[in-house]
Order: structure tokens, then C-alpha cells, then sequence
């Protein structure tokens, strides 16, 4: 039976070398070869990348919690913190799914677990996870920051990164952007340190629980008006900046951690009017 089926390949393979239709042959077959080989390296390495991948957000929650340090091991720093699921709609905590695994990229691509989003989608998401985590940092006790997870369109990629917040709901401890695929040198500055450096003590919300926060064009003069709630654009990357401006703007708002933040932080729950400057 394998005898008869291989009775093919064994003609092809007995044409001389210079046969258009040997060439053919080989070249298939060593298509088949390298695909096969592709593929099996893909899936024996796939649960190697996902825990690099869990490893590598833990070391950015553990470094925009502010609790980074030479020969901190970020695995141990990150026990320390604690990790919640959120329902958006409602802003509560959920406990029916374990929030160490669960997986927010997953959740935005099952229609059953997220929600469509059409002219509300300002962060260029198409749908949004009906859950998300949120991870608490407490220091002796005490509440000292709230991390959320943020993701959004840039000008060539979704850029994924984490809002560290300060317990009033309003005042940004940090940012990171962890993952993004904009140009290096321009659109891929959101990840700089220097850039990132100017996020903390930043005004994201106002008083009437509109988010305020805006990625300026140019650079913001200390002291104008506004300063405390704008963040130098970055030169040459206008496009990439507002991608930062809309994703902040949409995770802060109703549809993304707005009924979260007003029912565990100061951020007052009703929303009218707002900064649109
Ligand atoms: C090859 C190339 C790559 C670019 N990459 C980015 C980018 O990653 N992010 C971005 O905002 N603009 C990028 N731009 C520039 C945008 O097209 C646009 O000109 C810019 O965002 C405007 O910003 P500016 O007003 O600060 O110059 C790129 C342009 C070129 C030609």
C-alpha cells in the first residue's frame, strides 16, 4: 500500500537532475521539510515564550509600582502585590476567574466575554474585555498604588502598557509601555525612560471625573496652564502621542476603569462636560 503511494516520488525523484519537473519536486519538498520543522519548533517553544512573556509583565508591573531595585528578584516583588479581576461595567470585583492566568488579549477576542465597541472605540480596539486585572499595591498595609493595564492603537501598532495610579484615582504614579511596534527612534520614544519619566504626579482625571491627560504637541512649559495634565509630545511622532492621549483617555473613561475608579477611589462616578482641549 506505502509501496504503491510512494511509486510516484520514486519516478520523480528517478528523473535526471536537469528535469524542470525533479527541480519542481525538490523544492516542494523541501518546503514540506522546513514547514514541518517550523511548526514543531513554534509549538515545543510556546509554553516557553507565555512564561517569558507572564515574567516579563510581572518585572513592569513590579517596575512601575516603584518597587524595582538592584538584585530585586521580580518574580518575589511581584508575590507582594496583589492581583484582582475587575468587571468594567460595574466597576466591582470579580472572583470567578483566576486573575493570575486570565488573559485580557484572549477575553477581547471572545465575543462572549467582551463587548463591541463602535464610535466609542477612541483607542482603536475594536472591542474591549468585559474584565480586566488590576493589581494593588500596598505598602505597610496601605494602599499606594493602583496598577491598570492599558492598550491602545498607535500609528503602526497596539501598544500595550501599564497606568500606575495613586490610591486618589486621579494622580498618575508612572506609566510603562511594554510592548508596541512603532518606529525606533520616534513612535518607539513612549517606551523611554526619559519620556516616561515625566508621567508621574500628572493630573489624569478632573474634579468632575473626566480625563484630562493629553500627550501635548511640542514641549509643556512649566508653570502654564494645564501643565500638571500635559506630558511633552514626542518630536517627530504627533501620531504616536495621540495614540497614548486616546488609549488614556479610553481606559480612564466610562468604558474602560471610570466605574472602577469611582467606586474605589475619590473619582466622583458622575460625568458631565470635561476637558475636550
Ligand atoms: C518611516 C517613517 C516612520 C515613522 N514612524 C512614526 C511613528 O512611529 N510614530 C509617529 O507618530 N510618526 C511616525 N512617522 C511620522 C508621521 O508620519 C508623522 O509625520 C508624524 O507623526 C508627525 O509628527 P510631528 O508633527 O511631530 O512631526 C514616521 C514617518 C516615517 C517617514
Amino acid at each position: 500500500m506505502i509501496a504503491t503511494a510512494l511509486q510516484p516520488l520514486r519516478a520523480v525523484f528517478a528523473l535526471p537532475n536537469d528535469d524542470p519537473r525533479k527541480t519542481v519536486a525538490v523544492a516542494l519538498a523541501l518546503c514540506l521539510a522546513c514547514s514541518v520543522v517550523v511548526s514543531a519548533t513554534a509549538v515545543t517553544l510556546r509554553p516557553l515564550q507565555e512564561r517569558n512573556a507572564a515574567l516579563a509583565l510581572k518585572r513592569e508591573v513590579v517596575k512601575v509600582a516603584g518597587l524595582a531595585g538592584p538584585g530585586m528578584d521580580p518574580a518575589r516583588a511581584f508575590e507582594q502585590i496583589e492581583t484582582r479581576l475587575v468587571d468594567l461595567d460595574t466597576g466591582t470585583f470579580v472572583d470567578d476567574a483566576d486573575p493570575r492566568t486570565y488573559s485580557y488579549r484572549d477575553a477581547a477576542q471572545d465575543p462572549a466575554r467582551s463587548t463591541a465597541l463602535g464610535d466609542t472605540d477612541i483607542a482603536g480596539i475594536r472591542s474591549r474585555p468585559d474584565r480586566m486585572p488590576v493589581y494593588l499595591v500596598r505598602e505597610e498595609g496601605e494602599l499606594r498604588s493602583i496598577i491598570l493595564p492599558v492598550y491602545g492603537a498607535g500609528l503602526w501598532s497596539t501598544m500595550h502598557g501599564l497606568l500606575a495610579v495613586a490610591p486618589d484615582g486621579r494622580t498618575a504614579r508612572g506609566l510603562t509601555f511594554y510592548e508596541q511596534r512603532e518606529t525606533a527612534g520616534l513612535g518607539s520614544e513612549v517606551a523611554s525612560e526619559r519620556w516616561l519619566s515625566q508621567w508621574p504626579g500628572k493630573t489624569l482625571i478632573g474634579p468632575d471625573g473626566e480625563p484630562v491627560i493629553r500627550v501635548a504637541k511640542g514641549n509643556v512649559e512649566a508653570g502654564s496652564p494645564n501643565a500638571d495634565r500635559r506630558v511633552d509630545g514626542l518630536s517627530g511622532a504627533t501620531l504616536t502621542g495621540n495614540g497614548v492621549t486616546r488609549l488614556l483617555r479610553f481606559w480612564l473613561g466610562e468604558q474602560g476603569y471610570g466605574p472602577f475608579l469611582a467606586k474605589h477611589t475619590d473619582v466622583p462616578s458622575r460625568r458631565r462636560g470635561g476637558d475636550h482641549g
